[in-house]
Parts: C-alpha cells; sequence; structure tokens
C-alpha cells in the first residue's frame, strides 16, 4: 500500500522558539513512521526549521506564494524563494480565499507558478456549509477543480496533491464523516480521470483529530490528511501519523 501523506497546518501560529522546541520534540517521535510528513510553516520558519530538518523524514510546505516570479510586489513571496527552503507549497485555502479573496482564476497562476518552479502543490478545495445543505458540493469542488487546474498537463498532476476540506469542518470540531469524505474523493478521482485520463493523491482536511483520523484514513480514496489545530502538539500530531 502506498505510504499515506500527513501535512499539518500550522498556519498563522508559532515562532522560532516554538518551532524549534516542537521539531526536536516531534522528531524522534515520528522517525520511523510509515507516513510521508509535511509541516506546513509559516514563511519566517522555513529557514530554521530547514537547518532542523537535514537529513530527518519531515518535508516542508509554504502556506501560500505569489504567482510573479519577481517584482515590485511588496511584501509577497515567489515560487523561487519558496524552493531554497521547501518542497511543497499549499495553494487555495479556504481561509486564503476568504480573507483574501482568492478566486480559482488567481489560485491556478499560483498553481503554474509553483510548478514551473518544481514545487510541488498542495491544492485545497471544497464546499461552503450552504452549498452542502444546498446539495450542490460535487458541482462545486468539480468547479474548483476544473478552473484550478485549467491548462495543466497530465504529466505535471503528479506533482499536485489535491486536498479535500470542506468548510464547514476546518476548525469547527466538526469534521466529514469517513463516507462523506470518501464519497467527495472517489468523485474527484473519477474527475480528475477524465480530464487527465489519470488521477492522484487526494487527502482530507477538516477537523482531524488523533481520535477520528484512523477511520478517515482507512477510507480507500483517502490518500491522507491535512490537519490544523491538532498539528500544533507534537503528541497529537505523532498519533494522528501513527493512527492507521
Ligand atoms: P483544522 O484545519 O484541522 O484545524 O480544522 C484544517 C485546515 O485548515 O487545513
Amino acid at each position: 500500500m502506498r505510504k499515506k501523506f500527513i501535512c499539518g497546518n500550522w498556519k498563522m501560529y508559532k515562532n522560532q522558539n516554538d518551532a524549534i522546541k516542537f521539531i526536536k520534540k516531534f522528531k524522534p517521535l515520528v522517525k520511523k513512521a510509515r507516513a510521508e510528513i509535511v509541516i506546513a510553516a509559516p514563511f519566517t520558519l522555513l529557514p530554521v526549521l530547514e537547518k532542523q530538518l537535514i537529513k530527518s523524514n519531515i518535508k516542508l510546505a509554504a502556506q501560500n506564494l505569489f504567482y510573479e516570479k519577481e517584482g515590485a510586489f511588496t511584501g509577497e513571496i515567489s515560487a523561487r524563494m519558496i524552493k531554497d527552503f521547501a518542497d511543497y507549497v499549499i495553494v487555495g485555502h479556504s481561509e486564503r480565499r476568504k480573507y483574501f479573496h482568492e478566486d480559482n482564476e488567481l489560485i491556478n497562476k499560483k498553481i503554474k507558478a509553483a510548478l514551473d518552479e518544481k514545487l510541488k502543490v498542495i491544492f485545497c478545495l471544497g464546499e461552503s456549509f450552504d452549498e452542502r445543505n444546498l446539495a450542490v458540493t460535487f458541482d462545486v469542488v468539480h468547479k474548483q477543480l476544473a478552473e484550478g487546474l485549467d491548462g495543466i498537463s497530465s504529466e505535471n498532476l503528479k506533482n499536485i496533491i489535491i486536498a479535500y476540506e470542506p468548510v464547514w469542518a476546518i476548525g469547527t470540531g466538526r469534521n466529514a464523516t469517513p463516507a462523506q469524505a470518501e464519497e467527495v474523493h472517489f468523485f474527484l478521482k473519477q474527475e480528475l480521470k477524465k480530464i487527465f485520463g489519470t488521477d492522484t493523491r487526494i487527502i482530507y482536511g477538516g477537523s482531524v483529530t488523533s481520535e477520528n483520523a484512523a477511520s478517515i484514513l482507512k477510507m480507500p480514496n483517502v490518500d491522507g490528511c491535512l490537519p490544523g489545530g491538532s498539528s500544533l502538539d507534537t503528541v497529537k500530531l505523532a498519533k494522528i501519523i501513527k493512527s492507521f
């Protein structure tokens, strides 16, 4: 069986001191883990974490990027800058869609910019609470998938991991049930096969905990998970990683 992909999303938590403490405690806990492990850290922590993680089985992700290669874009960070420290970048997280008004077109530009620099992409999508209640989940995720991946080659699809993150489950303590996650993952894999002739890994995010991870991760089309809150604690994250 292929290794599961577990990415902890630290969001805007932890300073340098917190991050170093975390990593020193976390590394031995997951040394022999069977999963692929990634920490998505704030930009400021990537250089120090990279040093701490030399020769370790833990990889790094940035949580965002700007799509231009370089230029007068005060406050922005390019794929090339991230590539110095990390292998992955998260694109399209619902918090960026909500607070920074990122739409599918912008997300598509960011995905292409990341792939151009050989960064691997963790591409997030998912429906809102209202959309689920209106029974339009499949329409919404189809549109996010098709527009987000517009113009991307099937060859490049293997450098993209899709994260299904229903917005109503993020930070709410109300995770999707294993069956709800599996249903959408299955649908997305079918859609990918229709568009690209092949599929890619799909991980689940939204209130994943050390208690519910095992039941979600055992679903056949759930290739990993993206815990936020639970990734801030070494023991909780290690438990998720070892839960299957
Ligand atoms: P959560 O966050 O696990 O705290 O719900 C997941 C995410 O936003 O990626």
